[in-house]
């Protein structure tokens, strides 16, 4: 292979996902950075807000982190079926940058609309950019995961990014300029994609054969939806409906729960699987659950832990007052630090054969998130005695969040793919965003629970979450006992 056409070793193609993808991460975590501020912000003053209650913008934000995910499903399907992964990616991008220019208008009725936006986009971008990721590898197997450990470098160079901009301008200078940054830079990601679309060559063009009658059916359909849809959000806008977010948030919740529950018993009973293979499905079952509490947790950190920043916490450095959103940086850093290190650390117990399988790992993930709230709990009784407390709390909360998601989320897809019924490979994917939407509507849900009563609510919620962690990571740990062919070698 010519070396100079390549990117770290890698196809060249990963080069063109790479920086569509920090993009795409710079605009969607620079943009929610500024959510929950921008909602419940002072109406009147330099930077007028929308002066919502913490109960009502925490549910928003659930919703939405949950909207974001939950749409990555219809997404694959519309990309497998109608437009190909490449063109769903390109225009996920669009759309997405659309939503952010759409916010950036200084006008209350652009928001939702923008949200929507920016939901769509990414349910057709997000699982799709790393199905094309794996199809560059076809013929070089050995090489695809660190072609994803590369890749997944490419969310948090972009995240850090967009704390850093989009929070500045938004929090600085005027929301809607933070808005607007994450849409300038959602743009550059789509002219870097049309730019060096080509290097991908055929990863991603074709989707499913199907007769052209059949697939303008389902095209149909999906338009049909789109105009339903958009219908909905209208009448919303022009005060014809109104609905109470956390209403909103609960039955959505219930309803994803749902979802995920009817395809688990669907798949347990109407699948036709092997017994071994329903006994791994009961596995992925409990590391569903797990997923979906951890990722709960781990979306505090633009909706509760964001506003405990703002209105809690020390943000001065050398007198200047850093923007809220800055403290986020600590995720993202901590992954590009600490990822190599437990990396290392798995295959150290690899060679000794102590590698932990894969519910211990997802209980190790979730033990961390659990350590992670217990910070915050004495954050919190600190801030009761004196507030504004240090950035040290914080920091250090993201830091065991963070070596959570490391134990957790890199196998996660993979032991999806590993030990789902193989027939139903595709939708395991799916399956796997699926638990991300659950656990950002409970997070929204969750926090504006915490934050109702300002202070005082926030240990009596955190302390339940942590009870919950504890209880989940004790069955994986029995669990982990019973199944031993769940050995996870690979990282
Ligand atoms: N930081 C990861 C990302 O943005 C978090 C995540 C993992 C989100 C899995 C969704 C699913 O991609």
């Amino acid at each position: 292979m010519n070396t100079s056409n390549t990117f770290f070793g890698h196809p060249i193609g990963l080069r063109t996902l790479f920086l569509t993808e920090m993009w795409e991460r710079m605009s969607y975590y620079g943009m929610r950075a500024l959510l929950v501020l921008y909602m419940t912000g002072a109406v009147s003053g330099f930077n007028p807000g929308l002066g919502w209650s913490q109960v009502d913008a925490q549910a928003i934000y659930g919703i939405y982190v949950g909207m974001v995910y939950f749409m990555v499903v219809p997404g694959g399907w519309i990309a497998d079926n109608i437009l190909g992964h490449q063109k769903a990616v390109l225009i996920g991008a669009f759309i997405i940058a659309l939503g952010h220019f759409t916010l950036a208008m200084p006008i209350e009725q652009s928001f939702f609309l923008g949200l929507t936006f920016v939901v769509l986009g990414t349910g057709l971008l997000k699982g799709n950019i790393s199905t094309i990721v794996g199809e560059l590898y076809k013929n070089l197997d050995e090489k695809r995961d660190s072609g994803y450990t590369i890749f997944y470098m490419s969310i948090n160079i972009g995240s850090t990014l967009g704390f850093l901009v989009c929070a500045y301008l938004g929090e600085k200078i005027g929301w809607h300029w933070g808005f607007g940054a994450a849409g300038i830079g959602m743009a550059f990601g789509v002219i870097q994609f049309i730019k060096h679309r080509n290097l991908l060559g055929d990863a991603g063009m074709h989707p499913n054969e199907m007769s052209d009658k059949k697939r303008s059916r389902l095209s149909t359909y999906m338009y049909a939806s789109l105009v339903g849809m958009f219908l909905v959000i209208g009448a919303g806008l022009m005060g014809l409906i109104t609905v109470d977010p956390r209403f909103f948030a609960e039955k959505f919740a219930y309803f994803l729960t749902i979802v995920a529950g009817v395809y688990f018993v669907y798949l347990f009973l109407f699948a036709g699987l092997t017994a071994s293979e329903r006994k791994n499905l009961i596995l992925l079952f409990l590391l569903f659950i797990g997923a979906a509490a951890f990722w709960a947790g781990f979306d505090q950190s633009a909706g509760s832990l964001n506003i405990f920043a703002r209105d809690y916490t020390d943000l001065s450095v050398l007198g200047f007052v850093i923007p809220v959103g800055w403290l986020q940086f600590a995720n993202p850093m901590f992954v590009v630090i600490f990822a190599p290190i437990f990396a290392g650390i798995w295959a150290y117990l690899a060679r000794i054969n102590l590698n932990p399988n894969l519910p211990i790992k997802f209980a190790i993930g979730l033990l961390f998130m659990a350590l992670s709230f217990l910070v915050m709990i004495i954050a919190v009784d600190i801030a009761l005695e004196s507030s504004p407390v240090g950035m040290q709390w914080l920091v250090l909360t993201y830091l065991f969040q963070t070596w959570g998601e490391l134990a957790l989320s890199p196998i996660g897809l993979s032991a999806f793919s590993r030990y789902g019924p193989k027939r139903y490979m595709g939708q395991m994917f799916g399956l796997w965003f699926l638990a991300s939407a659950i656990g950002g509507v409970m997070a929204g849900l969750l926090g504006g629970e915490a934050l109702d009563g300002g202070l005082e609510t926030i240990s009596p919620v955190f302390s339940f979450m942590i009870q919950y962690y504890l209880v989940i990571a004790i069955v994986l740990i029995g669990l982990s006992f019973i199944i031993k062919g769940a050995k996870e070698n690979a990282n």
